[in-house]
């Protein structure tokens, strides 16, 4: 399973790379603007900057949401770095656009999928990516781990090659759930990230072998 992380804020991202289990970065426009950053120059800087950071695909999203300008914006954004993975709402002009980059080989991340059916548009427009936001429908008293089965489902019954990159990930519980599902990326934030690590035993366990080594260094100091 590929670990992406869900931020725009490179402290955060530095973080999780310097473990060396990440594998990519997804950001939004409230995560770019979480993090201050407005004004396309700006934007660009900042997906550089990311860029040089990670080795790893990094998804940015576009702000339109017509056809024309999808194109036009992903191009500028796609020629920023080989990593750029141009991120594309899931929207009829979306779609469009999601072919269109599929044909001329460039990477796209299809974004605020909520649903089986847009899961199998997205597969069948050729992206490379598909985003279900799982802890946004658990919002709402809905299933959010299941429709990542249900896409695995659909995604294995004809072979479609788009990898299904769990989004809105809020916890470690998130992770593990989408990685027994069989998810093939999931993206969370830092916490979730470090969640993982956490086991009340494995602390227990440690400080036991090391208050039992300095029990055995003092014994052997005194003989
Ligand atoms: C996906 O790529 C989105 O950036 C993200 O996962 C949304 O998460 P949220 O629901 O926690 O805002």
């Amino acid at each position: 399973m590929k670990f992406f992380i869900d931020t725009a804020n490179l402290e955060q991202i530095a973080i999780a790379n310097d473990l060396g289990v990440l594998d990519g970065v997804t950001t939004n426009p409230s995560l770019m603007a979480k993090e201050g950053i407005s004004g396309e120059e700006a934007v660009r800087k900042h997906y550089r900057a990311i860029c040089d950071l990670v080795d790893g695909d990094v998804s940015a999203e576009v702000i339109a949401t017509d056809y024309e300008n999808i194109v036009k914006e992903g191009l500028v954004l796609a020629e920023l770095h080989e990593n750029i993975v141009v991120k594309v709402p899931m929207i009829k002009d979306g779609i469009k656009a999601i072919r269109y980059f599929s044909e001329q080989g460039i990477r796209t991340n299809c974004t605020l999928v909520f649903s089986a059916g847009q899961a199998l548009l997205a597969a069948k427009a050729g992206a490379t990516y598909v985003s279900p936001f799982v802890g946004r429908l658990d919002d709402i008293s809905t299933d959010g781990l299941s429709l990542i089965e249900d896409i695995r489902t659909i995604y294995d019954n004809y072979g479609y090659e788009t990898q299904i990159l769990a989004a809105s990930i809020r916890h470690n519980m998130h992770i593990i759930e989408c990685a027994k599902i069989g998810a093939d990326v999931m993206t969370g934030p830092l916490s979730a990230i470090l969640g993982l690590l956490k086991h009340p035993l494995t602390d227990k366990g440690l400080e036991q072998f090391l208050a039992d080594h300095a029990k055995a260094a003092a014994a052997a100091q005194v003989v």
